[in-house]
């Protein structure tokens, strides 16, 4: 375990430009988490939230302030490396999912095993963790519809 936070932001701010003016979703935010921390972040409809976990996931850029993961500057990180960091070290879970729905359940769950190592996946990492929710092989089977 390292001794500094897994994911910190530093006083960071992100502001919307509407054509009725700007609109500051995040004011002035700091937070750090560390490894092994399970934090839930809570409030109102409209406070910020999903703004937040777009910096945390790396899907937006804050208008000013830091993102760190692990100790890195995202903002001087390339785009590849944004890329590999969410491939391989964030595992975002989206209100709406996003499955890919040509591909079934196993499918979906090895698909960034694929994307990381180009090949299928031959470990049984997916299926341990499949059948670790309960899936067996005939519900892998299924599409997500
Ligand atoms: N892409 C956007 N463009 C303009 N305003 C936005 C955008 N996304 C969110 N907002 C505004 O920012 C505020 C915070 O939204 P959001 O982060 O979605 O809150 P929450 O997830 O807590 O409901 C809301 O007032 C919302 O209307
Ligand atoms: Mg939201």
């Amino acid at each position: 375990m390292s001794d500094r936070p897994l994911i910190q932001l530093v006083d960071v701010s992100k502001v919307y430009h509407l054509e009725s003016g700007d609109f500051t979703a995040l004011d002035h935010v700091s937070l750090s988490i560390e490894e092994n921390e399970f934090v839930a972040i809570m409030g109102p409809s409209g406070s910020g939230k999903s703004t937040m976990m777009n910096q945390l996931g790396i899907l937006d850029v804050p208008t000013s302030g830091q993102l760190l993961m692990d100790g890195k500057n995202v903002a001087t990180m390339t785009n590849l490396e944004r890329t590999h960091m969410r491939r391989d070290i964030i595992g975002y879970i989206f209100q709406k999912f996003y499955l890919i729905l040509l591909l079934s359940a196993y499918e979906n769950v090895e698909y960034p095993l694929i994307l990381r190592h180009k090949q299928r996946d031959t470990t049984g990492k997916a299926w341990a963790v499949l059948k670790s929710v309960g899936f067996d092989e005939a519900m892998s089977a299924h599409r997500p519809n």
